[in-house]
C-alpha cells in the first residue's frame, strides 16, 4: 500500500513567542521540524513526504529534509491560515496514488517511528487510526474559578499525532467540512463527523506538543536525559 505522509509546520507558534516559525525552533541542536523527518526517514513503509511551511520557509525546509537523510520524494508548500487548511492544501499536493496518509504536527518532535507505524497499519486495516494517551488526571469542571463538579475520565482519551487515514475518505472529510464550513482541531474529528470509524493507538506522554515556553524547556530535558554523558 502507498503512503503519503503529511508534515503540518506552518504555524507561527505564537504561544511560543519565538521570533522563528515553531518548527524552525531548535531542540537539542537541531530543530523540530528536522526531528519529526529524521524519524520519518526511518519508517520504510512511507513512500513520500509533504511539508507545509510559512510562506518563505520553503528553501529552509529543504535543507532540512536533505540533512534528515530522506530518501524518498519530498514536497514542500506553503501551508494555510488555519491547520485545517494546511492539511487541506498538502492533501491536495499528495500524490494521488497514495492509498494511505499519515498527518503528523512538527510540534511534536517525540513520536516513535513505531507510532506511525502503528497508525498506518490500523488504518490499512479499519481506514483511520490516531495515536492517544489515556488521560491521568482527575478532570474538575470549573466556573467562576471554583469546582462546579468532577468529571469522570473514565473512556477519555487525548488525542495526538500521527494520525493515519485512507487518502480518500480524508479528501471526504476534508471537502465536507469546508462545504458546511466545519472546523475542528484535528483530522480525526473530520473524519468522525461524516461517520468514520477511527482507530486508538496507545502513544506516550513524551509525545507532547510543543506549544509554550515551559513545553520548550521540558523537551530539552528529555533530549538531554537521553543524549549518553
Ligand atoms: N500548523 C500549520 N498551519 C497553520 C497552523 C498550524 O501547518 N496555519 C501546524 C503547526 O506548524 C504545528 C501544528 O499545525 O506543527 C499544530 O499547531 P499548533 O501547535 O497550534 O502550532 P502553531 O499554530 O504554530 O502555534 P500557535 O497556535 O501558538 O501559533
Ligand atoms: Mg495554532
Amino acid at each position: 500500500m502507498r503512503v503519503s505522509a503529511i508534515v503540518v509546520a506552518a504555524g507561527s507558534g505564537a504561544r511560543l513567542g519565538a521570533s522563528i516559525s515553531k518548527a524552525f525552533v531548535m531542540i537539542g541542536g537541531i530543530t523540530l521540524l528536522a526531528r519529526t523527518l529524521r524519524t520519518i526517514g526511518s519508517v520504510a513503509s512511507i513512500d513520500e513526504v509533504v511539508i507545509t511551511v510559512p510562506a518563505g520557509m520553503e528553501p529552509k525546509a529543504r535543507e532540512e529534509a536533505n540533512a534528515a537523510g530522506v530518501s524518498v520524494p519530498v514536497k514542500i508548500v506553503v501551508g494555510g491560515a488555519e491547520r485545517q487548511d494546511s492539511v487541506r492544501i498538502a492533501l491536495s499536493f499528495s500524490s494521488a496514488t497514495a492509498e494511505l496518509v499519515v498527518i503528523h504536527d512538527a510540534a511534536r518532535p517525540f513520536a516513535t517511528p513505531l507510532m506511525f507505524e502503528s497508525c498506518i497499519e490500523r488504518a490499512g486495516a479499519i481506514g483511520a487510526a490516531i495515536v492517544a494517551i489515556p488521560l491521568a488526571d482527575t478532570l474538575k469542571r470549573v466556573e467562576q474559578e471554583t469546582i462546579a463538579a468532577t468529571v469522570s475520565r473514565a473512556g477519555l482519551w487525548q488525542a495526538q499525532t500521527p494520525q493515519a487515514f485512507r487518502r480518500q475518505l480524508l479528501i471526504e472529510a476534508h471537502e465536507r467540512a469546508a462545504l458546511e464550513k466545519i472546523t475542528a482541531t484535528d483530522d480525526a474529528d473530520l473524519v468522525e463527523q461524516i461517520g468514520g470509524r477511527v482507530a486508538i493507538v496507545e502513544g506516550s506522554p513524551l509525545n507532547l506538543k510543543i506549544t509554550t515556553p515551559e513545553d520548550l524547556s521540558l523537551a530539552e530535558a528529555i533530549v538531554a536525559s537521553r543524549s549518553p554523558r
